[in-house]
């Protein structure tokens, strides 16, 4: 055995983090992936940097007991906060989802006129803002939280009309910015993605940063000589550090098939 198959490790905050898996299992079907989702202690979107980059922290160290090549930071908030301090403290490659959604916005607008949505934490972190103007100074971004598209999303209130009501709300401030690209900064943002795109209109292009990260993750696995060489699909497996049952229920949803081999994480490992 080599390291080519070893599983890759992904955790998120919660459910949130499955649009991701559901990318990497689409692009990359031969890799095993381990997931952590810390559902004990969702959401991150409204807690401190300290605290997110402690659980992100504590979220790596775990998924590092099963022998991963490359660690997934799938969380929007995640990403923002601890990238860089979790690339400092840890000797695998991880990627997060922040790079893959600005460089797919930047190759997306025609006007250079972006707009970012995100929880609270994300787009006060300026995160998302930073890298896109860091790109060229002729960039414009235009960022706005919208905090209740998680619940609605978890809840499965994907469309209908308080949903695109709620959306209408929170999307107003950047109806008249004249964008051509919206980044769903979110993990739970693609499952709203056509209420999204019948308030902004359909012209706008919307960057779905779990389509991003999957191709990014395939080139970093090529580029170090970690990918999977196998033949057979690869074994999913998920660790919760909540009990198991409402995730089952609701991530299908978010994974668009079955979910098997979820597992609670023992008190004692974590
Ligand atoms: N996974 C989080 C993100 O992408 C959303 C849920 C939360 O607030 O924890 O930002």
């Amino acid at each position: 055995m080599t390291i080519r198959s070893n599983p890759i490790g992904v955790f998120d905050s919660g459910m949130g983090g499955l649009t991701c898996v559901r990318q990497l299992v689409k692009l990359l079907p031969t890799e095993d992936i381990v997931y952590l989702g810390d559902t004990a202690r969702v959401p991150y979107g409204n807690k401190s940097p300290n605290t997110i980059i402690k659980f992100s922290i504590q979220n790596s160290l775990y998924l590092l007991r099963f022998k991963i090549k490359l660690i997934v930071v799938a969380c929007n908030t995640s990403s923002s906060f601890a990238l860089d301090k979790l690339k400092t403290i840890f000797g695998i490659p991880i990627i997060g989802v922040i790079e893959p959604g600005v460089k797919r916005a930047l190759e997306l607008t025609k006007n250079k006129r972006i707009g970012i949505i995100g929880t609270n934490a994300t787009i006060n972190s300026l995160a998302y803002q930073k890298k896109l103007i860091a790109a060229g100074s002729a960039v414009k971004v235009f960022a706005q939280s919208c905090p209740l598209f998680v619940p609605l999303a978890e809840e499965g209130w994907i469309r209908g009309r308080i949903t695109e009501d709620i959306a209408k709300k929170y999307l107003a401030p950047l109806k008249n910015k004249n964008i051509d690209t919206l980044v769903l900064g979110c993990t739970h943002y693609p499952l709203l993605k056509s209420a999204i795109a019948k308030v902004m209109g359909r012209s706008i292009r919307l960057v779905d940063s779990a389509e991003e990260l999957a191709l990014d993750v395939k080139a970093l696995m090529r580029s170090k000589g970690i990918a999977s060489d196998r033949k057979i699909k690869g074994k999913i497996r998920f660790f919760l550090t909540d009990e198991p049952y409402k995730f089952k229920k609701t991530g299908e949803r978010f994974l668009g098939r079955k979910l098997e081999s979820v597992y609670p994480v023992k008190e004692n490992e974590f």
